[in-house]
């Protein structure tokens, strides 16, 4: 095989990451308004399971206790619950043109039961914020306990199962 100048393979290279650039471009670009809403859905939930995972092993004794960090994490679950609570379920992101949501219907048919576990849940996450920056592990626990059965509430009903 002949070797390739080192111009050569430069432009290879560059003609490679243009096009990662501009196909990930596309995909932000070029999203229906239905995609766009549920990508923002989807991604709020994934910050949040996220920390809360991180939360969830240092209650399981799989992670150290770090108060500070422990308080980063709760404080992040309750703002991205916010945002996703507030912006993460508007009409017409029932269904989606490329993407698929778990959304059930029902959240958008019985907007009432669907709010009042939307509710629990933002209320449950304030609490295990607040309780967090006292930096107590011990006292902390049962209020961790209470906002991980909002997230089980709400999934058992408005969230298709895998
Ligand atoms: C008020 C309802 C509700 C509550 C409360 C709730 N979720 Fe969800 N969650 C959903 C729905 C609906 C979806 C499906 C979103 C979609 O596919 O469009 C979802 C999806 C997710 C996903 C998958 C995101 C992805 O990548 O597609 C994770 C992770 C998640 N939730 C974690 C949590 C955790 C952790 C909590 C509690 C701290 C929680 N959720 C509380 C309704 C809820």
């Amino acid at each position: 095989m002949k070797k390739r100048k080192i111009w050569q393979q430069s432009i290879a290279v560059m003609i490679g990451l243009i096009s990662i650039v501009v196909s990930s471009q596309t995909m932000a670009h070029n999203l229906s308004a239905a995609d766009s809403g549920i990508f923002y859905r989807q991604g709020a939930f994934h910050i949040i399971g996220t920390h809360f995972g991180a939360m969830g092993a240092v209650m399981k004794g799989k992670a150290d206790y770090d108060a500070t960090a422990f308080q980063e994490h709760a404080e992040a679950v309750s703002q991205a619950a916010n945002l996703v609570v507030n912006n993460g379920f508007v009409t017409g992101t029932e269904s989606g043109d490329k993407l698929e949501t778990e959304a059930k219907a029902d959240i958008w048919l019985e907007a009432k039961g669907f709010n009042q576990k939307a509710t629990n849940f933002l209320e449950a996450t304030v609490a295990l914020a607040e309780e967090s920056k006292k930096g107590d592990l011990e006292a902390i626990k049962p209020v961790f306990m209470s906002a991980a059965k909002t997230c089980k509430a709400c999934h058992k009903v408005y969230r298709e199962k895998d």
